[in-house]
């Protein structure tokens, strides 16, 4: 589908016009919940004993993934908006389902499923969409089947779908090849019914939210270094989750109001756990003026708000222990290089290879059709600022994060912009083009 955006014309209503010199951000936003902590509180408050409510969940696509999974698996629970109750009846709740688990494009919800089904004593089946089709799922499987789980799917296992069956589980300590919080969480969610030990070494750390949270359910998790441990056999008590807005989806407007002129806007509850932060870290060094206020916690999780205005950014290297800290905000990233002064190399992130689309190439080719400089890499991409984005057709590739990111490029382009394939930005913001809209109106 084509969809043409409207930002500054009164007369069409479906968000995105390409009125660049007069657009301009402004207001007070709660982006909607974490993806990644909402998909937690679901499979913990699944595995816990007693009622978990969790408020501020993200009512997207990839999250009801997950719900539809552990209702398949025999758990009860309701959700409405942002508000989701899980009548947890524990580990052994858990039943055999007599259907498919259709985890729809969510990494997440396949990758943590099976380190969680490796220790369920029955078989299971994991399938999803064409793009979770081309991802890889050896590294969940390798280690789990070193902890004894049965796991097989097309190239032995490397590609969905999957199927699995668990239990007898004993603990390892494995090195993982990746920075991956999906790996690390599969791991922990086996060593938790596992005999013994299992402990996760990565070469950098990635996203903590699982340790965090098993934390709010009452289950002991070590950290030291780069390494985190967990004993087997521990029971998770009920709890309530607060979800914080999602950094990755605020990051589409923070970088929209520093790339625009005369933008203030105030993004309100935004998780900024360190293990995710890194995009501030980046924009604050390229010089963009990002005041962080009302630092608080939601559960384990700090979160503040974001008052953000209008910048002039010059660009840095972006290389390292970064990278994980800030892995899916790269496409919004290297807009906002686009925008600033000088050159950034962004080195050390092959992992963009094997997200939702390879976005090393979906950056960069898209960007570079709206008039951008961006020369791919393989481990990166080269991105000379500051160009003048002409406009024209550019596509979401069936990726969330490049269709908002082209639809914020829009708004320094000359031209108009069209956007194909924008429905799969539902998979992790549903309201996104009204709230843009929200934000361009005020
Ligand atoms: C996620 C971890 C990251 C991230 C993904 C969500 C998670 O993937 O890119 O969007 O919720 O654990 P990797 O851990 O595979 O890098």
């Amino acid at each position: 589908m084509k969809l043409t955006f409207w930002i500054d014309r009164e007369d069409r209503t479906l968000a995105i016009t390409i009125h660049p010199s007069n657009a301009n951000l402004h207001g007070e936003l709660k982006v909607p919940g974490d993806k990644s902590i909402s998909h937690r509180a679901v499979m913990l408050g699944s595995i816990a004993d007693g009622k978990t409510t969790v408020s501020g969940f993200l009512p997207g696509e990839d999250c009801i993934s997950t719900i539809q999974c552990f209702r398949a698996l025999g758990v009860k629970i309701e959700q409405q908006n942002d508000q989701v109750t899980i009548y947890g009846k524990g580990l052994d709740g858990l039943k055999e389902p007599e259907t498919v688990l259709n985890v729809g494009n969510s990494g997440t919800t396949n990758r943590l499923l099976l380190g969680l089904l490796s220790g369920r004593p029955f078989h299971a089946i994991l399938l999803g969409d064409e793009s979770i089709a081309k991802r890889p799922m050896d590294r969940v499987a390798i280690p789990l089947r070193k902890m004894g789980a049965h796991i097989d799917g097309r190239e032995n296992g490397k590609y969905p779908p999957i199927a699995v069956r668990g239990g007898n589980l004993k603990g390892i300590d494995y090195e993982s090849p990746v920075a991956s919080a999906q790996v690390k969480s599969a791991i922990l969610l086996a060593g938790l019914q596992a005999e013994g030990t299992t402990s996760v070494t990565e070469p950098s750390v990635s996203r903590d939210h699982t340790e965090r949270m098993l934390k709010s359910f009452g289950v002991n998790v070590r950290r030291n270094g780069t390494t985190v441990s967990i004993e087997g056999k521990q029971t998770l008590k009920a709890t309530h989750i607060n979800v914080p807005a999602d950094i990755s989806s605020a990051a589409f407007f923070i970088v929209a109001a520093l790339i625009t002129k005369n933008s203030s806007i105030i993004l309100k509850d935004v998780g900024i756990n360190p293990t995710r932060s890194g995009i501030l870290d980046a924009l604050i060094a390229m010089g963009a003026n990002i005041q962080i206020k009302n630092k608080r916690m939601f559960n384990d999780e700090p979160v503040a708000d974001l008052h953000v205005s209008s910048s002039e950014l010059k660009n840095i290297e972006i290389k390292g222990d970064i990278i994980p800290r800030l892995i899916d905000e790269i496409p919004i990233l290297a807009l906002a290089a686009t925008q600033a002064e000088g050159t950034m190399a962004i080195k050390n992130a092959e992992e963009l290879k094997v997200k939702e689309t390879n976005r090393i190439d979906a950056v960069a080719t898209q960007l570079n059709r709206l008039g951008a400089n961006i020369e791919p890499t393989d481990d990166g991409m080269i991105i000379h600022g500051k160009s003048n984005l002409k406009g024209g057709a550019v596509d979401s590739l069936g990726d969330h994060r490049i269709g908002m990111m082209l639809a914020v490029a829009s708004l320094v382009c000359e031209n108009e912009t069209t956007l194909e394939n924008e429905s799969c930005i539902n998979i992790s913001y549903p309201n996104f083009f009204e709230d843009f809209q929200k934000l361009i109106k005020k």
